[in-house]
């Protein structure tokens, strides 16, 4: 991702300038103090400000001293725990380094015989050059004028090359999503002639319903799900597929060893985090007030904004101009430069309330 590369470029330009004055912080010392150290606010990568939760803080530092071991009574436990959660089979999980991992290994599944994928523009797209080194190639089919899917399009461009549909819902980064009805008919036409992907990573923070039920009756309907949004993970990298008993065979035999891509600290942060509906709650309260603060900002500010049910915002910066996250950066304040619908656009995560006065504070004085 471009966004972190830059900010890592600039955090160890701003922790040595720290160390000139104090000690440096480990790269390994809590982020919210290194940043905090280096005065950055991160709004780029829809990480979860509030996470880890104190739950799976505990849970990893108890999890610690295991670490010389192989997870292998940890992680059937924790497929279990997901399992029993979303009211599916132990056989209907697959445990990844994040839904990326799924993402990757479902591309690798489909590329077996070469073809596309069709997926909406814009989407969730950092996956999409690994599909192509396995030599898919990709259609991009433009949202409706409600900026949802277009499930139709999507469905007219299908043919004989079509290998999988990826339908990412809320849609990162226009942050809204289509009906669960609308989803679920597209999921079981589409199915009958290739593998649907439906890449749910933000689900919690909309409040949406899983389309798991689908996916583990039929081999070609997949759920990517991730512990790197609302439970906070981003950096214990833990995600996990839901689909049936074949699929999950199937794509576990790309894996160079089976479910073993998650470590015992992480599989215990994501048991405690899993536990922790109080804390996702909370998160996804905090979430929405900041999204409210940003809309107020937005329209004292005369700038269109899309309204999302996730924990980021795309808003049109046409009249502020490219430079736009430059200046930004330059008030330690990281967010995403976008080019959408024939404009310019910024896409800013939620930070914490506080990270979120300072933000429209900076962008009031930009704009
Ligand atoms: C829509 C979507 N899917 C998947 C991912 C990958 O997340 P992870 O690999 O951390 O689970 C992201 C990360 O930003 C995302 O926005």
């Amino acid at each position: 991702m471009p966004g972190i590369t830059t900010r890592r470029k600039w955090i160890k330009k701003a922790a040595a300038a720290v160390a000139a004055v104090s000690i440096t912080p480990s790269l390994f010392a809590t982020e919210r103090e290194r940043y905090r150290a280096a005065g950055i606010i991160l709004l780029n990568s829809n990480e979860n400000a509030y996470g880890p939760s104190a739950a799976a803080q505990k849970a990893m530092a108890e999890a610690l001293s295991g670490s010389n071991r192989y997870p292998d009574e940890q992680i059937p436990a924790l497929k279990q725990q997901i399992a029993e959660f979303w009211g599916v089979g132990k056989e209907n999980i697959l445990m990844g380094a994040g839904s990326s991992e799924i993402l990757g290994l479902t591309s690798l599944l489909v590329s077996s015989v070469k073809g596309h994928v069709i997926t909406a523009e814009p989407s969730y797209r950092v996956w999409n050059s690994q599909a192509e080194a396995f030599g898919l190639s990709f259609k991009r089919i433009p949202l409706a004028a409600d900026k949802t899917h277009d499930l139709s399009g999507m469905m007219s461009a299908m043919d004989a090359g079509t290998r999988m549909m990826y339908v990412c819902n809320p849609n990162n980064p226009v942050g809204i999503y289509v009906e669960n009805h609308l989803l679920r008919t597209f999921a079981e036409e589409c199915s009958k002639k290739c593998m649907v992907l439906v890449d749910e990573a933000y689900t919690e923070f909309a409040g949406l319903p899983s389309l798991k039920d689908i996916a583990v009756g039929n081999p070609n309907v997949m759920i990517a799900k991730t512990f790197s949004k609302i439970y906070g993970l981003a950096g214990a990298r833990v995600g996990y597929a839901i689909a049936h008993p074949d699929t999950i065979k199937k794509l576990g035999n790309l894996q160079p060893w089976n479910d073993v891509s998650v470590s015992m600290v992480t599989a215990a942060a994501a048991s405690a985090a899993l536990k922790d509906q109080a804390f996702v709650k909370d998160c996804r309260e905090k979430t929405r007030q900041a999204r409210e603060m940003c809309y107020d900002c937005f329209k004292q500010l005369s700038l269109d904004y899309i309204p999302s049910y996730t924990s980021f915002i795309l808003f049109n910066i046409d009249k502020i101009g490219s430079d736009f996250s430059k200046k930004m950066q330059a008030k330690n304040i990281f967010v995403q430069y976008r080019e959408h619908f024939g404009g310019k656009w910024c896409r800013v995560s939620m930070g914490t309330l506080e990270e979120m006065q300072q933000f429209c504070s900076a962008l009031k004085e930009i704009a």
